[in-house]
């Protein structure tokens, strides 16, 4: 359960602790009430690498616990995220895929929110997908699914059975690997020699800028920077060669590896690359301001909750991402506090949010009356729950935010 404190996962040097998140579920482990006590715990903290600067878990959860028949995200659930994938996968056709009898590979393709727009333009394509369940999903959009763990075995078999990859993706799941040497080295085996591995994931200077800690839980064993991402590449034979932000869980970077001198780097690489070194997001100052003001947000956070209360006042919580596991166990969120949290997702809707308790309503149930607050937990999708939930503010509803810091508006 518990890995070397001081091993780093890719370049095995020292990991340097900088917060520690208290004893934690696996946030997408929502659980039927009747399992509440069951419930598997594990010490959330995130060192950085002294050596190749990379952010990562101390401590880690077997893969097998995290992700099973039972996982319950799925990519689906918003408007905002079909669109983006819907995009990506288009890219990919004007682009990577305009070749001759392409193929793509696609590492966590949960339930097919990318690769069912390269199933119907009729394109070689292979997810894999080790969560049955979304894998189900994918399958029934037409999608070819492989439901294994990728890694080094995996990826030869890939090509054993369909040959060479021109691309493969991987959307907020590299991050999620802790065994990402066998991950690049199988990429080694897959890709054609000009191929592209191709990964967007949740990035360590969007944490910082905006204090998104809620971001860490045990899926996330990795919090990518450019420094860190082109440091890992380089060890596996790779090059970054481009670098892009990307409009996802408020704001994460899209990273292209190819082999050593198969791509010129794109200008971008070094622009951020330099833009990480100024702003010292590698540095442990940097890491420990952090830390403070998490510690701060939960000081400020329990204080608004508790004054609501006294008051009289209600409150809801709007969405149940993995997130919200994090900020309600972290600050000791109860039923108290919040009654109950809305969201969309049925596979999450009569259970309850990991460890915290809070019991999952269908939306319909917040406007049944409308409380006095949300307390918004999906803040990476405010913009497009505020609009379906517009008649809420007109009542006079006001939303509590807790990222950057805690507000109301
Ligand atoms: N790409 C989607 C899903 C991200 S959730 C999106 O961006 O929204 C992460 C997914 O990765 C889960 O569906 C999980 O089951 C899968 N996953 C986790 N470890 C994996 C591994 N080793 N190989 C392939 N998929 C994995
Ligand atoms: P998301 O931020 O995508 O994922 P993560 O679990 O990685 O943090 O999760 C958003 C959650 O919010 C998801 O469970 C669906 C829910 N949701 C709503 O309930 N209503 C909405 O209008 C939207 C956009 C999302
Ligand atoms: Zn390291």
């Amino acid at each position: 359960m518990t890995t070397n404190d001081h091993d780093c996962r890719v370049c095995g040097g020292r990991v340097r602790e900088f917060l520690d998140l208290g004893s934690q579920p696996t946030a997408n482990g929502f659980l039927p009430p009747e399992e509440a006590d069951g419930v598997f715990l594990f010490r959330l903290a995130v060192g950085a690498c002294e050596t190749c600067t990379m952010v990562q878990l101390i401590d880690e959860v077997p893969q097998e616990f995290r992700y099973h028949a039972d996982y319950r995200y799925r990519a689906s659930g918003s408007a905002s995220h079909r669109q983006h994938f819907q995009r990506n996968a288009q890219r990919f056709l004007r682009t990577e895929l305009a070749g001759d009898d392409p193929f793509i590979v696609e590492i966590g393709c949960n339930d097919g929110v990318m690769l069912g727009t390269i199933a119907e333009a009729g394109v070689r394509h292979l997810g894999v997908e080790p969560s049955t369940t979304v894998a189900a999903i994918a399958a029934s959009k037409g999608v070819r699914v492989l439901t294994e763990f990728f890694d080094e075995a995996t990826a030869a078999a890939v090509h054993d059975d369909h040959g060479p990859a021109d691309v493969v993706f991987g959307a907020n799941t590299v991050c999620h690997i802790s065994h990402v040497g066998s991950v690049l080295r199988g990429l080694d085996k897959l890709l054609k020699p000009r191929g592209v591995f191709v990964f967007e994931e949740p990035y360590l200077g969007t944490l910082v800028d905006q204090m998104a800690f809620d971001q860490i839980y045990d899926e996330h064993v990795f919090y990518f920077s450019v420094t860190s991402v082109r440091q890992m590449a380089s060890r596996y034979g790779f090059e970054l060669v481009d670098a892009e932000h990307t409009p996802m869980h408020g704001g994460g970077i899209r990273y292209t590896l190819a082999r050593v001198g198969a791509r010129s780097p794109a200008p971008a690489v070094a622009r951020l690359l330099a833009d990480e070194h100024a702003r010292k997001l590698t540095d442990p100052q940097t890491h420990a301001r952090f830390a403070g003001n998490v510690t701060r947000i939960r000081r400020d956070l329990l204080a608004l909750l508790g004054e609501i209360k006294a008051q009289g006042r209600s409150v809801v919580g709007y969405g149940a991402p993995a997130k919200c596991t994090t900020v309600t166990n972290y600050c000791g969120i109860g039923t108290d506090l919040v009654p109950f949290v809305c969201d969309s997702t049925p596979a999450k809707q009569g259970h309850l949010v990991p460890g915290s308790n809070l019991p999952v309503r269908p939306p319909a149930a917040f406007a049944d009356p409308y409380p006095d607050y949300a307390l918004l937990f999906a803040w990476n999708h405010a913009e497009e729950i505020m609009a379906n939930e517009a008649a809420f503010s007109a009542t006079g509803g006001r939303w509590i935010r807790y990222i950057p810091e805690v507000h109301v508006v």
